[in-house]
């Protein structure tokens, strides 16, 4: 009797963990991925992240730009980086023009999509012409990735009003926005921020 109950725990407990669905990597992330994959395509000709496929066989955590533990298996790390000279290429395919950073147009950030990455200690998104954020899903609600240390946001178009969000970020150690409009609008000055913040 004892040993039913136990096992019905056990299952339980496995379930409520998603351990049930895959050994590689957790299918809310997989699913969080693409989501998110989706989003930053949505102005963007051609595939890129090509690895990161809606196969319930593939194991996200050997996707391109993704790090997991090792133990967990839940996503540690995950950087979005596109290759510069590709989005040319397929930016002047397209149009016939040669302008070197309009193709990702002006991203905006929707923070929630990255709330499933329990895990998460180092984002990495360089360059993808991150603006803003969405209304009501900002940075605010990075917060709730309580292991998030580095955040690169380097080579995007945020001006000052991100320090505030960025503020609220507890567990933050490390943080780039080198290339970013930090002083004033429009002006596009490098500035170079990479501060060691001890809160
Ligand atoms: C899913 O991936 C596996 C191997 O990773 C491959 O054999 C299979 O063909 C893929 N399925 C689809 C529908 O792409
Ligand atoms: C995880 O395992 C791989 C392969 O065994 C190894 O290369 C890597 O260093 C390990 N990562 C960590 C964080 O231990
Ligand atoms: C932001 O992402 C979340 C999670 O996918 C979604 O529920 C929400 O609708 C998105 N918000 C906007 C404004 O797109
Ligand atoms: C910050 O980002 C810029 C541009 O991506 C890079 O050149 C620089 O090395 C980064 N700085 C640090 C301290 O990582
Ligand atoms: C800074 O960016 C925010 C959000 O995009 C915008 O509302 C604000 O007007 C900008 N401020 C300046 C000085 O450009």
């Amino acid at each position: 009797m004892t040993t039913k109950i136990v096992s019905w725990w056990l299952l339980i407990l496995f379930i409520a963990n998603g351990w049930w669905c895959c050994n590689s990597c957790w299918k809310e992330e997989r699913t969080a991925l693409l989501q998110l994959k989706a989003n930053i395509n949505y102005k963007i000709a051609g595939d890129y992240l090509p690895s990161w496929v809606a196969n319930e066989t593939s194991d996200c955590c050997r996707w391109e730009g993704i790090v997991c533990s090792n133990k967990t298996r839940r996503v540690t790390e995950l950087s979005i980086i596109v290759e510069k000279i590709n989005q040319e290429e397929q930016f002047s395919t397209l149009t016939g023009t040669n302008t070197d950073d309009s193709i990702l147009e002006n991203w905006l950030f929707n923070a929630s999509l990255f709330i499933p990455f329990k895990n998460l200690k180092a984002l990495l998104l360089p360059e993808l012409s991150l603006a803003d954020w969405v209304k009501n899903e900002g940075f605010e609600k990075l917060r709730r990735l309580r292991k998030l240390e580095t955040l690169d946001l380097s080579g995007n178009k945020f001006n000052r009003s991100i320090f505030e969000s960025i503020s609220q970020l507890s567990s933050l150690k490390s943080l780039n926005l080198s290339g970013n409009y930090i002083n004033g609008s429009g002006s596009n000055t490098w500035f170079s921020l990479f501060a060691s913040l001890n809160y």
